[in-house]
This record gives C-alpha cells, sequence and structure tokens, in this order.
C-alpha cells in the first residue's frame, strides 16, 4: 500500500551536508503494524515525515497505491495527507489556545460542516476515553491525556495510515502503556495501518513487524 522506493534525503547545514535517510526501499502493507527503531540522530523522524507526505525527498519515491505522492500538486498533495495519513507526535503539538474538542476538531473543519466535526470529535474522545476532558486546555492535561488527544486529532478523517514518531517517548510508565494498548487496539480493531518510529525496543516489540535504521539506512 505503502511503497518507499530508494529514498534518498540531504540536509545542508551551512556548507556541511548531512545524509539523513540513505536510499531506503520498504514496502508497507495494508493492516500492517510495523516499528522503525533506531538511535536518535538515525533518520527516523526525516523518513516518517516523507512517508507521510511531509518532507520532499532528495531522491526516491513514495508511492501510495501506486500514486506517487511527491507528484500531486501542493494542493492535492495536502488533501491526500489530509485524507489518508495521522500524525502523531513526541510532543503532541497541540494548540493551546483550543480546548481538547477544537484540537481535535480543526483538522476536519477545513473539510466543511463544523457540527458533524464537533459531532465525530465527541465521538473519538469517548473512544478513547478522554470525553471529561473536552472543554479543558492543553496546559491543564497531564501527558498521557495530551497524547490520547493527539491520538483523536490524527483520527479525526478516518486516515488508512497512522504514522506516530516517538508516542511514549514523553510519558510515565502507565501512560506508555496506555499507548502501547492503542497502537494495537487501532491496527486490530480498526484496521489502521501502523508505522511507529522509536528508539524504544520495548513498545517496537509490540509491532508485528519490526526494522532498524542506522545512519540513514534500514537493515535487518
Ligand atoms: N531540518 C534539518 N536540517 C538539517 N539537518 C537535519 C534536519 N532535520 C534532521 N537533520 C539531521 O538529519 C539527521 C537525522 O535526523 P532525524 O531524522 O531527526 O533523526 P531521529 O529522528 O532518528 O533522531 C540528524 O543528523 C539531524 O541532525
Ligand atoms: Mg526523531
Amino acid at each position: 500500500m505503502l511503497n518507499i522506493e530508494s529514498v534518498t534525503k540531504k540536509y545542508h547545514n551551512g556548507r556541511e551536508e548531512v545524509l539523513a535517510v540513505d536510499n531506503v526501499s520498504l514496502l508497507c502493507n495494508e493492516g500492517d503494524y510495523l516499528a522503525i527503531v533506531g538511535h536518535s540522530g538515525a533518520g527516523k523522524s526525516t523518513l516518517l515525515h516523507i512517508m507521510g507526505g511531509l518532507d520532499l525527498p532528495t531522491r526516491g519515491k513514495v508511492l501510495f497505491k501506486g500514486t506517487d505522492v511527491y507528484r500531486l500538486r501542493d494542493s492535492n498533495l495536502s488533501l491526500w495527507r489530509s485524507q489518508t495519513v495521522g500524525f502523531v507526535f513526541q510532543f503532541y503539538h497541540l494548540i493551546e489556545e483550543l480546548n481538547v474538542l477544537e484540537n481535535v476538531a480543526i483538522a476536519s473543519f477545513l473539510r466543511g460542516e463544523r457540527k458533524s466535526s464537533l459531532k465525530r470529535a465527541q465521538e473519538l474522545l469517548e473512544y478513547l476515553g478522554i470525553a471529561k476532558r473536552k472543554n479543558f486546555f492543553p496546559s491543564q492535561l497531564s501527558g498521557g491525556e495530551r497524547q490520547k488527544v493527539a491520538f483523536a486529532r490524527a483520527l479525526i478523517n478516518d486516515p488508512q495510515v497512522l504514522l506516530c514518531d516517538e508516542p511514549t517517548g514523553n510519558l510515565d510508565k502507565d501512560s506508555q502503556n496506555v499507548v502501547v494498548g492503542l497502537l494495537e487496539q487501532l491496527n486490530t480493531e480498526q484496521r489502521k495501518t501502523v508505522i511507529i518510529v522509536t528508539h524504544n525496543l520495548e513498545l517496537a516489540q509490540k509491532a508485528k513487524r519490526i526494522v532498524n535504521i542506522k545512519e540513514g539506512q534500514i537493515g535487518s
């Protein structure tokens, strides 16, 4: 379903060139739960962003069901991303000025009806067991609660693929376990294709498949 073909990403820091992702090919099938594991600086976040249409690779292709996503026009790429991919980040990236319900619903306001967006946001918060916090602001939530809100937000447009960058990176043990359970639930119950990147082996071991990344290269 998501086919990464010979992807390379170079960054330029002043005169220095950084090869963040080095000729990576990876095939992810529908229903997969894949963990990409590596140390800090290995290229995990860069690769995840490229997979989700957030960052143009220097070379190579990202094919989703045969469509070369970086050959879409900008507006179609944004549309593809909003309909197909949900992102969850280590530091949540919630909007501090919006309450929980609005944070979850906002990505679907852009698609039209405010009322139905809020209804779906409410349902997701209930599904994730955090609806009682719907009028709270992010600063009033614990880390685990924030991450649940971030999951709800990622799911608002019912994406086929969920991409998570160190989703437990900033959480205590109990909240980590909640996220582990949630990832499994979304993969099995909701049939989401789940891809996580992490340096946490314990988390990775819950996935159906693990690949390692080191210095931008995928190994076994
Ligand atoms: N925007 C950027 N500009 C320059 N270098 C970057 C940028 N983003 C990442 N890098 C470099 O690319 C390498 C991989 O980074 P990253 O993908 O964030 O790794 P990881 O997520 O595994 O810690 C690192 O050496 C990092 O410094
Ligand atoms: Mg990272």
